[in-house]
């Protein structure tokens, strides 16, 4: 069992984050081989290339969570149609120095629930460009683009009965695409 680790990146600091809600009810639909853990991001500096050889502990900490798991999920919201700062900031850490990034090859998956009517759409595309430079295959299909609605999640905190098959069938594919790619 726990054949298969993912950390989990989640894009928003928010105490009360819906991409945290949805980060902690997904991994509720991944069969029992699967283990999940989010990273912390909110206690990394701003990226500043002068550091790349003294890494901060912090920095560290990101980059063994990621080497030592077996696929990465991103799940993120859209801050003025791309992805948080926050997100990108861990993602130049985590890539740094130059040849040892900690993100080659890590198979990915990305989700995200926004207020707005496209669900987290640009940010994820932009996020895509950024793991193509860093060489992350990342799963297209399906793409999963979440609004934030009553119902979305039930009262324990799972997903909600309307987005539960959409949902799994998301999960099912991202567990596929980590099997095939996992290391
Ligand atoms: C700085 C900022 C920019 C935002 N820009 C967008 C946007 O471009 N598209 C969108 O759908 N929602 C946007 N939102 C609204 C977010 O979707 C909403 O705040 C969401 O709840 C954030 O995710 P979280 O709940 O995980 O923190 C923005 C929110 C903030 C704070």
């Amino acid at each position: 069992m726990d054949k298969y680790k993912i950390a989990i990146v989640v894009g928003s600091l928010r105490k009360d984050s819906f991409n945290r809600k949805l980060a902690n009810a997904i991994v509720k639909l991944a069969p029992p081989e699967f283990s999940f853990s989010q990273v912390q991001i909110h206690d990394l500096p701003l990226y500043n290339q002068d550091d790349d050889a003294n890494q901060a502990e912090s920095v560290k900490r990101l980059k063994n969570e990621i080497k030592s798991s077996q696929g990465i999920l991103f799940v993120t919201p859209e801050y003025n149609r791309s992805m948080p700062g926050v997100l990108k900031n861990a993602i130049d850490h985590a890539s740094r120095p130059s040849g040892q990034s900690a993100w080659t090859g890590k198979p990915a998956g990305i989700l995200g629930v926004s207020n707005g009517p496209i669900g987290t759409a640009v940010a994820q595309q932009h996020l895509r460009n950024v793991l193509a430079a860093l060489n992350v295959p990342t799963l297209c299909r399906p793409e999963a683009f979440i609004q934030v609605k009553d119902g979305l999640f039930d009262e324990a905190g799972n997903i909600g009965a309307d987005s539960r098959q959409f949902l799994q069938n998301w999960m099912d594919k991202y567990v596929a695409w980590v099997k095939k790619h996992a290391a």
